[in-house]
């Protein structure tokens, strides 16, 4: 292959390259939602407990117990800190303080206006982004 050819296919993958990475870096979805505190110490306390060896949320995480990304909307906030309280024959009893739980219960309550755990609700897009 001649030289020059080589150039011009190398310049025109990495210009393609760079334009489509600034694209993408131009359009990221941020600062969209902020964590408020609540959800921020809920967080933290998600992390203290490892919740995500066991769990997932966005559909990352342990897979012993199931996704609970959407488990606010399902389940509401009382059924999410009754299990907090007692434990279940499989999942644990972290014998945690109500204020403990309050937290937990705002984080999953982010979680859930901030994401789907059911890719099938996803419709793609053409630059290959999704969209919920
Ligand atoms: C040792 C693994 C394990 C850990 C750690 C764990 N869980 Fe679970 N969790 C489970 C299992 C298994 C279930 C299913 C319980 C059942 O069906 O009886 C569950 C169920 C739940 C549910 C109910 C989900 C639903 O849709 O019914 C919630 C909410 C929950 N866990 C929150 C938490 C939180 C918050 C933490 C951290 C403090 C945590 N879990 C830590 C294993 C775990």
């Amino acid at each position: 292959m001649r030289p020059i050819i080589k150039t011009i296919i190398i310049t025109t993958g990495v210009s393609l390259f760079l334009i489509y990475s600034g694209y993408l870096y131009s359009h990221l979805p941020r600062g969209e939602k902020p964590l408020n505190t609540l959800a921020d110490q809920g967080k933290m306390n998600w992390q203290k407990y490892n919740c995500g060896a066991c769990h997932q949320v966005y559909g990352l995480g342990g897979y012993l117990g199931p996704d609970l990304t959407n488990t606010y909307s399902k389940k509401g906030a009382d059924f999410i800190t009754a299990l907090l309280k007692g434990g279940t024959p499989v999942m644990p009893n972290f014998h945690l303080d109500d204020s403990t739980i309050h937290t937990l219960v705002s984080y999953l309550k982010d979680i859930d206006a901030t994401g789907k755990s059911d890719p099938r609700t996803y419709t793609i897009n053409s630059d290959g982004s999704i969209q919920q």
